[in-house]
């Protein structure tokens, strides 16, 4: 457990954003890299050296303001920041991550299929396969509207969305129930009781869109599958995302975010880096107290906080953060 602390502004979620983004390949927050560059800079780099399991690792990323990026992992070029992922695993709460519970059904599919990929590796392909065979059969229907298209060449496409689809709602299905359990538990100890996740949808068959395929036509989309569904969360019935308190919807999420490390501890034999920024400043004594036990039976977690006496618990390493400067 590594601690940053210093004040605000001093630039804590900036380090925890580049761990994020040399490990992953992405920001949490920035949506494009000119924003993680300095406002006076031309480019920006990132070097890592770490170790996850037995593996220890090096990693090189440079981003600039015109050119594409330029990613190594243990010296060998990358020809994508999107590979780093398939190697290395990240779990972050942001505060900004509350919109997985708080915010719309994409937000949750979106964090679905991300932890598929990352707990069922194997199957990491099925969101992409599914989003593509969608994409086709809406231009199919599209095309069927406007005159240019017969329904024969809609067929197929049907086909290939009920297949894909039914195969990601197993993932998604099966990643979920891989957290449920540590969900719940993590969650109940840090005082959100009866803490439930579920996947809400059934795929679409090949009956339920041949009864719609009218409809779908004139609409130009197809209007059931898993693109559609959603993940319930919920604590003692209600659903958080509309009855959840701020501090509860604080909890859910970082609670989501434990129980995945544990998942991923379990399957891989690995324990993933976990970055935790400002976790501790709306929760209270005991859901404190509670969060730093978790963490202390984990590994790898680097938590922000503004002053140091903010986590009960006695960190491995404490660092100090100013503009430019880490101590
Ligand atoms: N591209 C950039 N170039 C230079 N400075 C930037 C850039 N993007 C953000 N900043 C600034 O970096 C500073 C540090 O931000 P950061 O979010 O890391 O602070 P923090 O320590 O997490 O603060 P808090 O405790 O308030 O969360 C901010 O003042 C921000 O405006
Ligand atoms: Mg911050």
């Amino acid at each position: 457990m590594v601690l940053l602390h210093g004040p605000n502004g001093a630039g804590k979620t900036n380090l925890l954003e580049a761990l994020h983004l040399g490990t992953q390949g992405f920001s949490p927050r920035a949506r494009r890299d000119a924003q993680m560059i300095r406002f006076d800079a031309e480019a920006a780099r990132v070097r890592l050296r770490g170790g996850q399991g037995d593996n220890a690792f090096t990693t090189d990323l440079v981003l600039t303001r015109h050119d594409s990026r330029r990613v190594e992992l243990n010296g060998e070029r990358l020809s994508s920041s999107d590979l780093l992922r398939r190697e290395l695993t990240t779990l972050v709460f942001t505060p900004d991550r509350l919109a997985v519970v708080k915010g719309g059904p994409a937000t949750r599919r979106a964090y679905v299929d991300r932890a598929v990929a990352r707990l069922l590796p194997a199957r990491a392909s099925a969101a992409g396969e599914y989003a593509a065979a969608l994409g086709q059969r809406n231009a199919g229907l599209r095309g069927v509207r406007s005159g240019h298209s017969s329904l024969d060449a809609v067929a197929p496409w049907t086909e290939a969305v009920v297949t894909l689809g039914e195969a990601l709602v197993r993932a998604r299905v099966d990643a979920l129930e891989l957290v449920a359990s540590a969900f719940a538990q993590t969650a109940g100890e840090l005082g959100l009781a009866d803490a439930t996740l579920d996947y809400d949808g059934e795929p679409a068959s090949a009956e339920e869109l041949s009864a719609r395929l009218s409809l779908d036509v004139e609409r130009g989309v197809t209007g059931a599958g898993p693109h559609l569904h959603d993940v319930r969360i919920e604590a003692g019935g209600r659903d958080l995302r509309v009855f959840g308190s701020q501090g509860e919807q604080r909890v859910a999420v970082l609670a989501l975010v434990l129980a995945e490390a544990a998942a991923l501890r379990a399957r891989h034999g690995v324990s993933p880096l976990v970055l935790l920024d400002d976790v501790l400043s709306e929760l209270d004594g005991d859901r404190r107290r509670s969060l730093a036990r978790m963490i202390e039976r984990g590994s790898q977690t680097v938590l922000t906080a503004t002053a140091t006496a903010a986590l009960p618990a006695e960190p491995a390493q404490t660092l100090s953060v100013a503009p430019g400067e880490v101590r």
